[in-house]
Order: structure tokens, then C-alpha cells, then sequence
């Protein structure tokens, strides 16, 4: 027997082609890319007919949370690394990134590291590394980045905003120049935290607490003036950033700006900023609360076409989901732990911020078929791996080096189109933010390192909790400085 797995008959999407290939695979990777019909005598232990259908590259998550303490509002995260990784896999996604989080009574990252790779090991479905979630950069942390370069770790998030985070910009500077002397990709969460708590004393003050009023709460201004001061600092120190899940139009327009100067500045979007507006949070009763994460679904539709836009023409470099689940119906650690009898209908400061969607970021947009096939590629898996130093081994289709990480979806009309709900999908959450939409595209299969690990026509999930390894990464192939060489202070 030559190969493990061919894959035959399909059309492969990358990010830059589409091809009538046929794929061969041989120990985990991808052995041999040839055109239609060229492995017609080659043996292998199995064969996947894909004919009618596109072969793309497995999907990147760049950003997951699971098993995170209480840090955005009361309540730890609902999904572990089983559960997060089980429901990545039956949605397509074959690598994640998730955060190690550090606490600001912490002192080191590398106790963080150890904790969180021992959440992970022997529990996860489908491959993951760990963004580094700096709480606290003191002197120690600081001078621990090195040594997570060497463990594989070459990108950290930063917070403006959230008490239990936020790094004024003192503390940002400190960090951005240990990140760039040991070449680590910064992520930004930026909001102004001053506007936030100013505009929540404003509604408190009028006694408006439902659900709904977490959007004025965090208003775009808040999102706009904090991404442009993240620019400025990042161009000040001249180190690569990610401004993560942009939910405005001017925000995203900043970085534009930013991007056409030459700066190294990325920036990532999410589906509940193409999918979800302020309607979705002004809901009868509690309800709304599903849709709370910040920064806030925005608007209206225009906002959303908006980053649809950001999206095809490269401005977003990344579509992740933000998989930040937590229950609805628990009163101890879930969405409805806000609600009491000071507030029946709740208070939208006490919601914990985040949806679930891991499982359901690739085919809620490959569904809504508003990217080129390659763009949709582009940002759910090639340019992730790249940004996050990944690439080739994920996110691609390069003979001898890329893992065989491989979705097979069919094209628009040939699968049946269903409603979404809830329990069609893996996580532990009790509720999913797209509740009944219809969609259009889910994967028919999923292939991880050459093994089946999704087939949605015969037994679903066949892949196996601990067959997910960890990958050490290098540094961004996309994020440098603009110009190499040591940062000097400017005098
Ligand atoms: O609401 C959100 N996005 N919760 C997750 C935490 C974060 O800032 O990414
Ligand atoms: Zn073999
Ligand atoms: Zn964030
Ligand atoms: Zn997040």
C-alpha cells in the first residue's frame, strides 16, 4: 500500500486556487497533490469519493476560549478542552488557538503555560496551541517571553478594558517591546474601558438594566478611539499587532488607514459582527442576553455589510469565532447568574461576555456565500496559520509539508438546507446565538492528519478526545516590524 488516504475527484480550494486535484496521503501529511485522475492505480487503505464537491484546507481557530476562570464578567467558561475541541471538529475547524490565561495576582506566564497545557493534554479532538493572555506584565513575565518562544508560543492578548485584565498603555509599551525583541505577535482587545464604566453609570442612573442596554453600554466610540490609540502605540514601538473581533465600520477604517501607510497592523473579525445587530439583543425578557459579547453586535445590517466588505477586501486578515461560551439557564456561572431579585430582568453589566461558535463559524459563512471560495479559505485557515506561525504544516496543501487537515463541503444546492438548533451542534452550551438560521453548507467530511475524524453521513463524529496534539509555533510568517533591527528609543 502506497498512501493511507487518496481523495479523489474533488475540486481543492486554496487560498489561491481552485483546481481539479486529487490528493494522496501517506503518514499523517499531504504526500502528493496531482491533477484529476492521476492516482486512479495508486493503493491506499482508503479512498474518499469527492466528486461534486470542494476539498479545502481544514479550518484555523485563532481564538477560543475554554476553560477560563471568571475574568469577563461573572462565570467560567462553559466548555473544556473536550467539549470545545469536539465541537470545533464536528464543524470543520481542525486546529484551534485558545488562551492561557493569566491572572493579575500572577506573577509568572510560565506556571499559566504549564496549567493550561494540562487542561489540554489527553482532551482535545483536534490540534492546539496557546496564545499567552498577559494580565499582569511584570518584570518576571516579561522575562519569561523568551523562554516562551521556545516552548512554541509566539503570540500573547492584551486587554484595554475588563477589571480583571485591562493594562493601562504604560504597561502596553512594556509589553510591545519584549514582544518585539523575542518576536511575538501582540493581540489587542481594544475598547476604552473610561467610556464604558461612564456610559454603565449612565444607565444605571436611569434604571435601564435589560439585556439590551450592553449595546449603548459599549458604544463604537468606545471600540474607535481604543483601536486608534492601539495603532499609535504599536507604531510608536514598531512591533506587529492583531486588533482582534472589530465589530465598526471606523474602526476598521483606522486600520485601513494604518495598513495603507505600511504598518504591520492586523486586525480579525468574527460571524457575530456579520451575522448579529443591536435587534438581536433587544429580545423579550432575558433573552437578548444570548447575544451579549463585546464588543457588542453593532447597529444594523449596514454595519455588518461593512465588514463583510473589511473582509473581501483584506483588511481583516482573520475571520475567528471568539468561542467564549457561557450557559443561559445557570445561576451560578451562566448568563443567568445576573438575574435576581434586584434585577427580574436581569442587569447587563453582570451578563458574562461571550457566545459560543466554534462549530458554527465555517458554515455560517460558508452559507451565506458572500466571499470568493478562496477568500473564505484565506481567512478561516490560511492566513490564521500564517499570522500565528502554523503555516505550511496547517493551512495549506503543500506536498511533503502540510498536514492532511482536509474539509469536503458541497457546493450550493447539492445539501439539503436545515434550520440550525441548538442540539444539533457538540458544545456544552444550552443555546446557540443562530438559532434558526437556514444553512446551506456544512462539512460532508472531516480529515485530520489523515484519519476521518468527521463524516456526517456515517457516524459523524468518529474522531477521537486526545488524538489532538499540540503544536509548537514559530514566529508570524505576515506580522514583522516595518523596519528590522533593534527599537530604539526616539530621543
Ligand atoms: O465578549 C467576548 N468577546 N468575550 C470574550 C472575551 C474577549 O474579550 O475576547
Ligand atoms: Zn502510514
Ligand atoms: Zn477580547
Ligand atoms: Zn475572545
Amino acid at each position: 500500500v502506497e498512501y493511507d488516504l487518496v481523495v479523489v475527484n474533488g475540486t481543492v480550494v486554496t487560498d489561491t486556487e481552485i483546481q481539479e486535484w486529487d490528493i494522496a496521503i501517506k503518514d499523517e501529511r499531504i504526500a502528493k497533490i496531482v491533477a484529476r485522475g492521476g492516482l486512479h492505480d495508486a493503493k491506499a487503505l482508503k479512498t474518499i469519493d469527492a466528486e461534486g464537491g470542494y476539498v479545502m484546507p481544514g479550518g484555523v481557530d485563532a481564538h477560543v476560549h475554554l476553560q477560563e476562570p471568571p475574568l469577563f464578567g461573572k462565570g467560567s467558561t462553559a466548555d473544556n478542552y473536550e467539549t470545545g475541541s469536539r465541537s470545533a471538529v464536528c464543524g470543520g475547524t481542525t486546529t484551534m488557538v485558545t488562551f492561557a490565561p493569566q491572572k493579575k495576582n500572577e506573577d509568572t506566564l510560565l506556571d499559566t503555560l504549564s496549567a493550561t497545557h494540562a487542561r489540554a493534554k489527553h482532551n482535545c479532538y483536534i490540534d492546539y496551541s496557546f496564545h499567552l493572555l498577559v494580565g499582569n506584565p511584570s518584570e518576571k513575565a516579561l522575562s519569561e517571553f523568551k523562554t516562551l518562544r521556545e516552548e512554541g508560543i509566539s503570540s500573547l492578548k492584551i486587554y484595554m478594558t475588563y477589571e480583571a485584565l485591562q493594562l493601562h498603555d504604560g504597561q502596553i509599551l512594556d509589553v510591545l517591546l519584549e514582544a518585539r525583541k523575542q518576536g511575538i505577535t501582540t493581540m489587542i482587545h481594544a475598547e476604552n474601558n473610561h467610556i464604558i464604566s461612564w456610559m454603565t453609570t449612565q444607565l444605571e442612573k436611569r434604571k435601564l438594566f435589560a439585556p439590551k442596554y450592553h449595546g449603548p453600554s459599549h458604544p463604537a466610540v468606545a471600540e474607535i478611539e481604543a483601536t486608534y490609540r492601539a495603532i499609535s502605540l504599536s507604531e510608536f514601538m514598531d512591533t506587529p499587532i492583531l486588533i482582534v473581533h472589530v465589530s465598526t465600520p471606523q474602526a476598521a477604517a483606522h486600520i485601513r488607514a494604518a495598513q495603507d501607510r505600511g504598518l504591520p497592523i492586523f486586525a480579525e473579525t468574527c460571524p457575530q459582527y456579520l451575522f448579529l445587530t443591536k435587534m438581536d439583543l433587544d429580545q423579550p425578557g432575558f433573552e437578548g442576553a444570548k447575544c451579549v459579547c463585546s464588543p457588542p453586535p453593532r447597529s444594523s445590517d449596514s454595519d455588518c455589510d461593512a465588514i463583510w466588505a473589511g473582509l473581501a477586501d483584506g483588511t481583516f486578515t482573520i475571520l475567528s469565532s471568539d468561542h467564549c461560551p457561557f450557559r443561559y439557564d445557570d445561576a451560578e456561572t451562566g448568563k443567568k447568574s445576573s438575574v435576581n431579585e434586584e434585577f427580574p430582568l436581569g442587569h447587563f453589566k453582570y451578563i458574562p461576555n461571550g457566545c459560543p461558535g466554534i462549530e458554527t463559524r465555517l458554515p455560517l459563512t460558508l452559507s451565506e456565500n458572500r466571499l470568493e471560495l478562496t477568500k473564505f479559505v484565506e481567512v478561516t485557515s490560511t492566513n490564521p496559520a500564517k499570522l500565528y506561525g502554523l503555516y505550511p504544516l496547517k493551512g495549506g496543501l503543500v506536498e511533503g509539508e502540510s498536514d492532511a487537515d482536509l474539509n469536503i463541503w458541497y457546493p450550493e444546492g447539492k445539501m439539503e438546507e436545515f434550520a440550525l438548533t441548538n442540539d444539533m451542534l457538540h458544545h456544552d452550551v444550552d443555546y446557540t446565538p443562530f438559532e434558526g438560521r437556514v444553512l446551506k453548507q456544512w462539512p460532508r467530511w472531516t480529515v485530520l492528519r489523515g484519519k476521518i475524524v468527521w463524516d456526517r453521513e456515517n457516524g459523524g463524529l468518529l474522531g477521537k478526545k486526545g488524538y489532538g496534539k499540540f503544536i509548537k509555533r514559530d514566529a508570524s510568517s505576515l506580522a514583522k516590524p516595518l523596519n528590522a533591527g533593534e527599537w530604539e528609543l526616539p530621543l
